[in-house]
């Protein structure tokens, strides 16, 4: 190891948790340098990565001084250590969503901005080297002006899976605990969002929480999508089934996601892009290139973002100001599944 590895440590050994302190291990220029959990029996955890181990995250931040945190407690706790980090100046990776209470999100927002201490939000998908190109393809205009897209979360989760009891009951739902990473690349890729528009239906499974639904979504810029989210439904079209993110999810070959414009149209993760050689036209012949990308995973580069975050060398890609949007965006879709209404977001 050497002294120009940055010290970090993560607050929270559970599943995710323990996937950080591996992707820090594998990491040449980061130092894993403690463990926080409230749990005690997270102690092994620590003794396997052969690192100090505590119990109050505020103890380790002041005994240890590391250079950075990774905050992957659950959601409704991740403000609490994230307010400990920014007081004693630590820059900052918080798992997503940044909280599960939007107004508290917005205070902290502000409190990181005026600490002027870093805050990173783990939304790592934007680091997926086919969503950055597919970002610049969109911003360099070869799709034209966008029009309509669809976004499919459609996904079978196991029934084993809602043996847990607030799997299945308000609060919970694919919209709340799955939607956010789709959310913030709908935002990320198409814009920001006016409206939206949308149903739910918990008919599948009939548990207090819905199991399916649908959302359109008109944007600042005019343009048009749809969301179709479920998680009673047998299908690929899902990011985590085709995107090769996760090995816990057999990668198959299809797309979750549709973008489409005047001049072209896109498909992802697989980035089959559509048009027609020289003036668009239905008559036509489409063509169908594929653009050669070198695959990476997202998590790991998403560390190596948040180690020259904490070298100073970059800023933040996602911050909390940026992850309060998606919040607010998935606060108006799970208000306009319950209501009905249309609602519209704060600018
Ligand atoms: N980006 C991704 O791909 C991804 C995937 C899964 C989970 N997550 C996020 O990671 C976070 C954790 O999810 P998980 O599935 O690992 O949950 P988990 O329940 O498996 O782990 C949470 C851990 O935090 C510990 N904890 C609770 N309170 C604490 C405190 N005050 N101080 C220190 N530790 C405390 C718990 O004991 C537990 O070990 C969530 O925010 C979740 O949204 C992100």
């Amino acid at each position: 190891m050497s002294d120009a590895q940055v010290k970090l440590a993560v607050i929270g050994a559970g599943a995710m948790g323990r996937n950080h302190i591996r992707f820090i291990q594998e990491e040449p220029e980061a130092k894993l340098v403690g463990i926080a959990d409230a749990y005690e029996g997270a102690k092994k955890v620590a003794e396997e990565a052969g690192v100090p181990f505590y119990q109050d995250a505020a103890q380790m931040m002041d005994e240890l001084q590391p250079e950075g945190v990774l905050i992957v407690t659950p959601n409704n706790l991740h403000l609490t250590t994230a307010r400990e980090a920014i007081k004693r100046g630590i820059p900052t990776l918080i798992e997503k969503p940044i909280s599960d209470d939007l107004e508290d999100a917005k205070k902290f927002a502000k409190e990181a901005i005026e600490a002027k201490v870093p805050v990173l939000v783990g939304q790592h998908r934007r680091y997926n080297p086919f969503v950055n190109q597919a970002k610049q393809m969109i911003d360099n205009g070869e799709l034209g002006k966008l029009t309509v897209s669809s976004f499919h979360y459609m996904i079978y989760k196991n029934d084993g899976y809602f043996d847990v009891d607030w799997r299945r009951q308000k609060g919970a739902g694919p919209i709340l605990v799955n939607l956010v990473h789709d959310v913030d690349l709908l935002r990320y890729l198409i814009g920001e969002v006016d409206l939206i528009q949308g149903m739910s239906s918990s008919s599948a499974r009939g548990f207090e929480t819905e199991d399916s639904a649908v959302v359109n979504v008109y944007f600042q810029s005019g343009t048009l999508a749809s969301m179709t989210i479920s998680d009673a439904t047998v299908s690929p079209w899902n990011w985590e089934a085709t995107a090769r993110e996760d090995p816990q999810y057999r990668p198959f070959d299809a797309d979750a996601y549709f973008i489409g414009g005047t001049k072209g149209s896109l498909s992802l993760p697989r980035l089959h892009k559509f048009t027609y050689d020289g003036d668009a036209s239905w008559h036509k012949p489409l063509r169908m290139d594929i653009s050669p990308v070198d695959p990476q995973l997202p998590h790991k580069m998403q560390l190596k973002h948040f180690v020259e975050v904490v070298c100073d060398k970059a800023e933040p890609i996602v911050t909390p100001t940026d992850n309060v949007k998606t919040l607010q965006t998935l606060t108006a879709i799970k208000q306009a599944t319950e209501t009905g209404q249309l609602i519209k977001l704060e600018k």
